[in-house]
């Protein structure tokens, strides 16, 4: 009875799911997928990124329809796997490993990135910290050097901005204020994404530092939370829900035999709210 329905799934390999943006990916794919008659699998390539025996020998031929491909380090040997193996429609997003010649949809880091610069910019700021890890996902490296370029633009020498490394997660967020308070006259934070974002802002609290009369903090993603932490963080909106339909959408149409039409990079827009203010 449930073997037919089996049959109809579509994998998604994600990086994690301790962050709210891959939940949100998911419920864009599933909200697209489901009135076709298609349901997702899900695979944590955190908690099994040193599995990619079970990725590559169980997850990717149980999936029968199609692959999204959310996830650095695995993305590359996945496809690897299949050009050898099976042909099944897959597309790339978000974190996924640049594969030139593959499908893409990405959404516009370095617009995103360029919004935040200008803000900050606008606002007064010439000193800034930026907090990220050391290894960057595709669209992550984009995003940076969205950032840089947006500096440059503005004649912000390169010795204005000190990186601060710290892996995706509140946690390390929260750790950093600690190496940004240290660092003589930065007066914006720019996160690379809200969780660390909202991890500084609850760091800076603890060391006595006010947020934006000290720093400026500003985080990218628009994640639910966004809007509940205090002050309320200004961040770059991500079309998540967006993303979620248009990546399922590419696999709806190699299933029905056409070639997708890849959609150009997906807007973003800044949402300014209370994290960030004029320079003292
Ligand atoms: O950690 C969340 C981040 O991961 C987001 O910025 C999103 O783009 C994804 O890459």
């Amino acid at each position: 009875r449930y073997g037919p329905q089996l049959r109809r799934s579509i994998g998604v390999v994600v990086p994690t799911l301790m962050n709210p943006f891959f939940p949100k990916l998911l419920s864009g794919v599933a909200e697209t997928l489901q009135p076709a008659g298609y349901y997702t699998e899900v695979f944590n390539a955190e908690l099994d990124a040193m599995d990619l025996d079970h990725l590559l020998t169980r997850f990717v031929p149980a999936v029968q329809k199609g692959l999204i491909l959310c996830a650095p380090k695995v993305t590359t040997r996945i496809v690897a796997e299949m050009a050898q193996t099976t042909a099944l429609p897959y597309v790339l997003t978000d974190q996924a490993d640049d594969i030139p010649g593959a499908a893409r949809i990405s959404v516009d880091d370095t617009a995103g990135a360029g919004q935040v610069v200008d803000h900050l910019v606008g606002l007064g700021h010439k000193r800034f910290a930026i907090v990220c890890p050391p290894q960057l996902p595709f669209n992550m490296a984009t995003r940076y050097r969205g950032y840089l370029d947006a500096l440059a633009r503005h004649g912000i020498p390169s010795k204005a901005v000190t990186y601060v490394s710290a892996p995706l997660t509140r946690a390390a967020g929260e750790a950093a204020a600690a190496q940004v308070v240290r660092l003589p006259s930065i007066t914006a934070i720019i996160a690379i994404d809200d969780d660390l974002a909202i991890g500084l802002l609850k760091g800076l609290a603890r060391l006595g530092k006010r947020v934006p009369q000290d720093y400026s903090v500003a985080g990218y993603d628009n994640t639910d939370l966004a809007a509940y932490v205090t002050p309320e963080l200004t961040t770059v909106n991500q079309p998540v829900m967006a993303l979620g339909h248009a990546v399922a959408a590419c696999i709806l149409a190699q299933i029905a035999g056409q070639t997708p039409a890849l959609p150009a990079p997906l807007p973003v827009q800044l949402q300014i709210r209370n994290s960030t203010a004029r320079a003292k």
